[in-house]
């Protein structure tokens, strides 16, 4: 029996953004919440080596990741939220499930050519085959629902391929996974020129105090063509609007739509309602954060009780395969 489960996991980038949180973190929790699925989150630091990076910085990343997932509302007596390398199972179903994965396939996934461009210098064969770990994140759990932002759909496309074609050759192992969008599945940076992303610098971290909070939007990029307040504006194109569509209620919204476009109310006053109606959001989150990061050793054994109730999944799922396979010396 397939028990209908959701799986999604973020890499520990240190401080999470409030795209990260619009785009995924809010529907986890809304979707533990909702206690139609059992729900596993992980902080994916296995990913996070694709990249160079600092060993002795890795685990407080990890931590401070954990306690945004816990600020945020996760509750962990109803998900499991673990360390993705604490759990053996995805690396070795990854290598498995590479042999069924098409070179051709990863040349063609556009994070890959992201990363390469911006990373020259070390385009290792990890960061190549970084969609095949996520793959075997979701498949070692049979997950079938993915909540995740725009970005990821295309990897969790190559996860469905992926388990088809092993189903097809090893026998029906894999259920397929479906992403699953939040209302904002993209949010582009403040600097209008890219998603919101802390390598670019163009974020609102959730840790981020109000005023440096203010400070940002104030300078945040709006629609390119309202030059002057007496411009009619057009929500569409901006990216305050989206965020507004995020977290302001539709009445409001619709109001504010209405008043930019007639001009009646400039980029100025329609930043500040943001700003009132995101610092609601991040206030009770920040306490909770402040909280959480008091008490690191309770933060450590959540996650080790994750892994442990995690590993028990993916060990039946991974004895399966073997056996299915043809792998190991057998009973
Ligand atoms: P990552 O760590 O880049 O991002 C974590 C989640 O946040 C979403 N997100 C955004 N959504 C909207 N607007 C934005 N500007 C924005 N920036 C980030 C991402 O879509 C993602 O949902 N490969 C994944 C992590 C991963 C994973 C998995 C996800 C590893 N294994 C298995 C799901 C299932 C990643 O790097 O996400």
């Amino acid at each position: 029996m397939i028990v209908p489960r959701i799986f999604s996991g973020m890499q520990p980038s240190g401080e999470l953004h409030i795209g990260n949180w619009l785009g995924a973190l809010r529907q986890w929790v809304e979707l533990a919440r909702a206690d139609t699925h059992e729900t596993i989150f992980c902080v994916v630091d296995a990913h996070a080596i694709t990249v160079d990076y600092t060993p002795s910085e890795m685990r407080s990343r990890v931590l401070e990741t954990a306690i945004c997932y816990l600020a945020a509302g996760l509750d962990p007596q109803r998900s499991a939220i673990f360390v993705q390398s604490d759990v053996r199972q995805h690396t070795e179903l990854a290598w498995y499930l590479a042999s069924c994965t098409q070179m051709g396939e990863l040349q063609r996934m556009t994070q890959f050519k992201d990363k390469a461009e911006q990373h020259k210098n070390n385009v290792n064969a990890a960061l190549f085959t970084y969609p095949v770990l996520m793959a075997a994140d979701v498949l070692v759990y049979k997950a079938t629902l993915v909540p995740v932002g725009d970005d990821q759909v295309q990897h969790l496309e190559l996860a469905r391929d992926v388990a088809r074609r092993f189903n097809q050759r090893f026998g029906e192992i894999f259920p397929e996974p479906t992403p699953r969008l939040s209302k904002a599945p993209r949010i582009m940076g403040l600097d209008g020129a890219a998603k919101m992303s802390k390598t670019k610098g163009n974020t609102i971290a959730l840790s981020d105090a109000p005023d440096v909070v203010w400070n940002k939007l104030k300078r945040a990029f709006t629609d390119p063509q309202r030059l002057r307040r007496t411009d009619p504006g057009r929500p569409e194109v901006c990216n305050i609007f989206t965020m507004h569509q995020a977290i302001t209620p539709p009445e409001t919204v619709a109001q504010i739509d209405r008043d930019c476009r007639s001009a009646a109310i400039g980029c100025g006053d329609c930043k500040k309602i943001f700003f009132d109606n995101v610092m609601n959001e991040l206030g009770p989150i920040q306490e909770r954060m402040r909280a959480w990061s008091a008490q690191p050793d309770e933060v450590r054994a959540i996650l080790r009780d994750g892994a442990e109730r995690c590993r028990a999944i993916a060990e039946s799922t991974m004895s399966e395969v073997r056996q299915c396979m043809g792998l190991g010396a057998g009973a």
